[in-house]
């Protein structure tokens, strides 16, 4: 029998002045009915050399008046320790299929300048490589996915820069890295054999790639103790014809990389506003992104097919919001402000990772600073936490824990015009410290929601919560208001079997219920 006490959390935030009256909502969360767990990798990160998401954002270089770690942006790196980064994929995108590993090792100063033919035509000074990558990910304390080089490079390039990584032998690669001034080797716990290589990656169809996949992977070697799990890129949106081809390439493959961006055009030219948008743009940008659903089910379908064992891993590395770019900012450097409408992408993507969890490895947001539905935003010496980066850090508790169902069957849709999006996106799971995590959303615009969520299985508890919410549907911050969304307290009321409590109109919830001791 489940036995819950009243308790209730000082303060009450009151936000959603613009809120109309509630509605009611009940869900229930099956605690004690343990499913698949959620890779702590599904809240990894992707910084590629686009714009200023390597330059400026993180790196500044050690002579800069930036305060700094070796280069790397002190203000950036503490705030990304917070978020316990599981991987980061580097160094792209596009840009690693144009990537030459040797350019980006040995003195600086000597390394050739690149140009950016796939983000602006501007200059790479190539200050950030191999070294400097492995540096930023062991002060995230976060594990490496480097994406090779298949369309310009070749098999033997990309092996070389996996034998440079990894060796511990005396070869001449090994050697080299010494001489460059690492010693050991590092881990790389995930190797990615190109990028969209449907398009920027070589243009390839899936049979080919799959011929040329195989090729670059039969020379991939590295010591048994440090082999990278080897991710193919994946097809395009619904593409499960490539699915297809390429989960029967048997036992060289871990993962297949799936890229999925929510982004409401008809030609890619007009993709619409990150602020400033209206109530339909809501609408429609958060019905494109429920879409996510439906497309990993019929990846998921396809790899049960061929893989029944589930030993393919799907990895989403490359997702989120794209909007058209800020004004007055290079239209190929993908720099677009970040509101609490993406927070809400953000979370509604989590939820339906949570639900495919026996199938989905790893996730990788785009991108970590300044790019797309970044984390932070920089400029000069100024720095912004956005929304999205709040809810990768409300989100922690679901690294590495188990899955729980959650029946949201009675929710009711909220619609505008002829589009209708549930009112409630939920999960829940048994965190590693053995508590219940809850993440809930609000998708409504203007309605709050009364929740009461039953919760099956956890005897008398303890909880504590944080709301993610804005005054506007475009609610952001800036650099001179940084901290208009921001996580606040929200009082939770637990009867009997429930917990109750006020999703504000657009908000996050993520709750931690606690376990009473004995159980
Ligand atoms: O994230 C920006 C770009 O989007 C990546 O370089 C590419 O892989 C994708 O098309």
């Amino acid at each position: 029998m489940t036995i819950f006490r009243l308790l209730v959390l000082a303060p009450v935030v009151c936000l959603s002045l613009s809120s109309l009256a509630d509605t009611d909502v009940e869900i229930s969360i099956q605690a004690d009915a343990p499913g698949a767990v959620i890779d702590r990798h599904i809240y990894g990160q992707f910084a590629e050399h686009l714009g200023h998401g390597i330059y400026q954002g993180l790196w500044v270089g050690e002579e800069s008046q930036i305060p700094n770690i070796r280069g790397f942006r002190r203000d950036v790196v503490e705030a990304l320790q917070a978020l316990q980064i599981p991987n980061i994929r580097w160094p792209g995108g596009c840009f690693a299929e144009e990537y030459h590993w040797k350019d980006g090792i040995g003195p600086r100063e000597e390394r050739p300048t690149r140009i950016n033919t796939n983000w602006g035509d501007v200059e790479e000074s190539n200050a950030v490589g191999t070294h400097e990558f492995f540096d930023l990910a062991e002060m995230l304390g976060a594990d490496a996915y480097i994406v090779g080089n298949v369309g310009r490079g070749s098999p033997k390039e990309m092996a070389e820069w996996l034998e440079y990584i990894t060796a511990d032998n005396d070869s001449a690669l090994a050697e080299l890295r010494r001489a460059n001034g690492r010693e050991a080797p590092w881990e790389v716990p995930f190797w990615g054999v190109g990028n969209e290589n449907w398009k920027c990656g070589g243009n390839m169809r899936a049979e080919y790639y799959a011929d040329v996949y195989r090729r670059y992977t039969t020379f991939l070697k590295a010591p048994s103790n440090n082999t990278p799990k080897k991710i193919a890129s994946g097809g395009y949106h619904l593409d499960t014809a490539w699915t297809d081809e390429i989960s029967q390439i048997g036992s060289k493959i871990d993962g297949i990389g799936i890229h999925y961006y929510t982004m409401v055009t008809e030609n890619w030219v007009d993709k619409g506003d990150a602020t400033g948008f209206s109530k339909d743009e809501w609408f429609a940008h958060l019905a494109e992104t429920l879409k996510m659903d439906n497309y990993l089910r019929s990846h998921i379908a396809v790899l049960d097919r061929n893989d029944p064992e589930g030993r393919i891993g799907v990895y989403v590395d490359e997702w989120g919001s794209w909007y058209d770019v800020e004004e007055g900012s290079n239209g190929k450097f993908l720099r677009q402000q970040n509101s609490i409408r993406d927070a809400l992408v953000a979370a509604i993507n989590f939820n339906i990772f949570h639900r495919y969890a026996d199938r989905i490895r790893m996730t990788n947001i785009a991108q970590m600073v300044n790019v797309l539905q970044a984390m932070i935003l920089t400029d000069g010496e100024e720095m912004l936490l956005t929304p999205t980066y709040h809810v990768y850090e409300m989100h922690t508790l679901f690294h590495d824990a188990v899955a729980v169902p959650v029946d949201s069957g009675d929710v009711p849709s909220v619609s505008d015009g002829d589009i209708s999006i549930p009112m409630v996106s939920a999960s829940a799971a048994i965190s590693k410290g053995g508590d219940l995590a809850v993440s809930l959303v609000n998708l409504s615009p203007d309605t709050d929601v009364s929740l009461a969520a039953r919760v099956n299985g956890i005897a008398s508890h303890d909880v504590s919560g944080r709301v993610l919410t804005g005054e506007e549907i475009d609610s952001h911050n800036t650099f001179a208001t940084s901290n208009a969304v921001r996580p606040m307290p929200i009082s939770v009321s637990i009867e009997d079997d429930y917990l109750r409590l006020t999703l504000p109109a657009k908000s996050l919830v993520v709750l931690s219920v606690q376990r009473s001791s004995g159980q």
